[in-house]
């Protein structure tokens, strides 16, 4: 059986790291159904510190195929990476093309693959903000709904893909792969000397600091929003060290908006957007994490470090019931006052989330080994006479 692997943006190579290294696995063990993998990154993100630096890291393997699509419009984007990708699929002929996540490529990739006739899997399915003006919930939406398989992270999911209609027999409640990857990780992370360069250590001890992401277009491209966001910013740095990785396009907005100058000023610390490791090293540390990140609320549940999502609503809802996270939009009193809930939240009992594990990756693959095993996917002769077709 032949996989085809989509990877475009910065959160999706920690999604696809552990299931290629569960198939390797498999593969070795004598007398199982070789599962070929092809890995193509769609190039949704190029800079080194978005898309290079995690293969590293993760020990990814280079992709078989780099469609190269770069930035653009939504339309443009998805377009680009469609007419790419039709090519890969009636070209590499893959049984299954597996998408993670919620990104452009995500959507654009099982689009194509399904007019194909290719079946497809997604990998995070069900995750629902409710919030339609979020272009990841667009992307999460249209690809649940024509994937053969829904991997899912919980049992809000399955019931959201319940709700839509989506039947039982495609849904597989798996766990969390992001997760898969933090926990191999976490160890290694602790060698990162990140603390040090950002002078976040008294002696032994990390020293108390709050950690912020933000890229999301409804705090970023609304110059009221992300004025609000960086006074709370500027507030909150005059009691603890704020650190903020910043992501290329909310540094291009801070200087479009002029607000580079407001929170540079020596109280907050902006860096260029971190590998892996030292995020995680930073993040495991902190005393807070202020994030409008979908992962990272995740990340945070596991660590146990207080999170406070700069949005109204999250898709990941478990990680409000049984995480750390809490809600508070991007009004400065609001966000103010989640900084102080945050800091009574020290210390608090880490509760993990059901099959949240290590785990994730192999009950996926367990599946996938039975697909390949019993040939369900190669016995598509009206798919191959439709790529023919369109070829
Ligand atoms: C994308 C995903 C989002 C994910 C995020 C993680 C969609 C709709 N959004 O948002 O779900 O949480 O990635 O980072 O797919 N840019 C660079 N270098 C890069 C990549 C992007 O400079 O390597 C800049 C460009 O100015 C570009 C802008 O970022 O125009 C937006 O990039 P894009 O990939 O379209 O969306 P993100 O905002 O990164």
């Amino acid at each position: 059986m032949k996989i085809a692997h989509v990877v475009g943006a910065r959160p999706n190579f920690m999604k696809v790291a552990p299931i290629l290294e569960v198939i390797e696995r498999h593969n070795r063990r004598p007398g199982q159904e070789v599962i070929q993998s092809l890995l193509v990154h769609t190039g949704q993100h190029y800079d080194y510190a978005m898309s290079q630096s995690f293969f590293e890291e993760l020990g990814l393997p280079k992709p078989d195929i780099n469609l190269e699509v770069g930035s653009g419009s939504h339309a443009v984007q998805t377009a680009k990476i469609m007419t790419a990708f039709e090519e890969v699929v009636q070209r590499e002929q893959p049984d299954l093309v597996l998408v993670v996540g919620d990104v452009n490529s995500t959507m654009a990739c099982a689009i194509t693959a399904k007019k194909l006739h290719t079946a497809v899997a997604h990998v995070e399915a069900g995750l629902r903000s409710g919030d339609m003006t979020m272009p990841e919930e667009v992307n999460r939406k249209v690809t649940d709904a024509i994937a053969d398989y829904c991997f899912t992270t919980d049992r809000i999911a399955d019931a959201n893909l319940g709700v839509e209609g989506v039947p039982n027999d495609r849904i597989f409640f798996v766990g969390n792969v992001m997760i898969d990857t933090l926990l191999t990780h976490l160890e290694r992370a602790r060698r990162s000397t990140i603390l040090e360069t950002l002078g976040l250590r008294d002696g032994d001890q990390p020293r108390s600091y709050a950690v912020v992401t933000l890229h999301r277009p409804s705090n970023v491209d609304d110059p009221r929003a992300l004025r609000e966001i960086c006074e709370a910013l500027k507030t909150a740095a005059r009691r603890l060290p704020v650190i903020f990785p910043c992501h290329p396009r909310t540094r291009e907005r801070l200087d479009a908006f002029e607000l580079t100058g407001m929170i540079t000023d020596g109280s907050i610390t902006m860096t260029a957007p971190l590998g892996y490791l030292d995020f995680l090293q930073l993040n495991a540390h902190a005393a807070m994490i202020l994030t409008d990140s979908g992962g990272i609320q995740e990340e945070a549940t596991i660590l146990g470090v207080p999170c406070l999502t700069l949005r109204e609503n999250t898709e990941r809802p478990i990680t409000v019931t049984q995480g750390t996270n809490r809600l508070v939009g991007n009004r400065r009193e609001i966000i103010l006052a989640g900084i102080e809930w945050a800091r009574r939240q020290a210390g608090q009992r880490i509760s993990r989330p059901e099959k949240w594990d290590g785990k994730a990756a192999e009950r996926i693959v367990e599946v996938l080994a039975g697909l390949a095993r019993s040939g369900a996917l190669r016995s598509g002769g009206l798919r191959q006479a439709v790529r023919q077709s369109v070829g």
